[in-house]
C-alpha cells in the first residue's frame, strides 16, 4: 500500500492528467478510446449524477475512475444505481492497492448517497476482491448480449440491502457508454 496516498474528487483542471494515466493504462489504442470516453461521461448528461475520483501520490495523478449513473428498466423502476467505468493505475503504480482504494472510496460515497447498486464489466477475479458478484445470475442483464465466455464480467454489488433478489431487469446506461463498442469484453 502506498502512503500519502489520496482519494479525491476529480475536477476539471484533472482531466489532462486523467487521460494521459488511461492511455498509459490501457495502453495506445484501447487507451485513446478509455480516455475519450471518460469526456464523453463527463458531457453526457444521461450519465450523471456521476463519481470521478482521482488517485494522488506527491502531486502525480496514479489512478482514476469514474462512476456514472444507470438505469434498470425492470420490476422496480427508480432502483438507483450506477456503473464502474473505467478504471485505470499508471503502470509503476500498479499492485500497490490504488485500484482497490479508488474502488472501496468510490463505493462508501455512493452507499452515503443512498445507491443500491452497482454494476461493472471488468475481470471478474479482480472485482470479486471489492464484493462484485455475477449479475446474470441474479436476473440483472448487461445492456447488451455477452458472448457466454463473457458473461461472468458482468457482475453487480448490492451497497444498501433490500435489492438484490429483489430488483431484475436489463440496465440501461448513459447515452456515452450505451455505443456497443464499450461492450466487447
Ligand atoms: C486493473 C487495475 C485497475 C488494478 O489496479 P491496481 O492498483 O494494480 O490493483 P490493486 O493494487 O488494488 O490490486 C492488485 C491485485 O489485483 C490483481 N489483479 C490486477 N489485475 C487483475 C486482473 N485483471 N484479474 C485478476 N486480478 C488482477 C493483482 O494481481 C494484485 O494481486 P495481489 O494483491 O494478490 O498481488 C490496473 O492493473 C490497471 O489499470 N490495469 C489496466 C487497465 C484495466 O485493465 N482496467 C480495468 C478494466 S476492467
Amino acid at each position: 500500500m502506498l502512503e500519502s496516498l489520496e482519494i479525491r474528487e476529480c475536477g476539471k483542471s484533472d482531466l489532462k492528467a486523467v487521460g494521459s494515466l488511461h492511455l498509459e493504462a490501457f495502453g495506445h489504442g484501447e487507451g485513446t478510446e478509455v480516455a475519450a470516453l471518460v469526456d464523453d461521461l463527463l458531457n453526457d448528461p444521461t450519465s450523471h449524477p456521476i463519481l470521478s475520483l482521482c488517485a494522488q501520490h506527491h502531486g502525480e495523478t496514479i489512478g482514476h475512475v469514474l462512476y456514472s449513473s444507470v438505469v434498470v428498466e425492470g420490476n422496480h423502476p427508480g432502483t438507483p444505481a450506477r456503473i464502474l467505468a473505467p478504471l485505470g493505475v499508471i503502470p509503476h503504480a500498479q499492485g500497490q492497492g490504488v485500484g482497490g482504494r479508488l474502488i472501496h472510496v468510490g463505493l462508501d460515497r455512493l452507499r452515503g448517497e443512498g445507491v443500491g447498486l452497482v454494476f461493472v464489466l471488468g475481470h471478474p477475479a479482480y472485482y470479486s476482491r471489492s464484493g462484485f458478484e455475477p449479475a446474470g445470475l441474479l436476473g440483472l442483464d448487461a445492456p447488451y448480449t455477452l458472448p457466454r465466455e463473457a458473461q461472468g464480467a458482468w457482475m453487480v454489488r448490492e451497497l444498501n440491502p433490500g435489492y438484490l433478489g429483489k430488483v431484475r431487469g436489463r440496465v440501461r446506461c448513459g447515452d456515452a457508454l450505451m455505443h456497443p463498442r464499450h461492450w466487447r469484453e
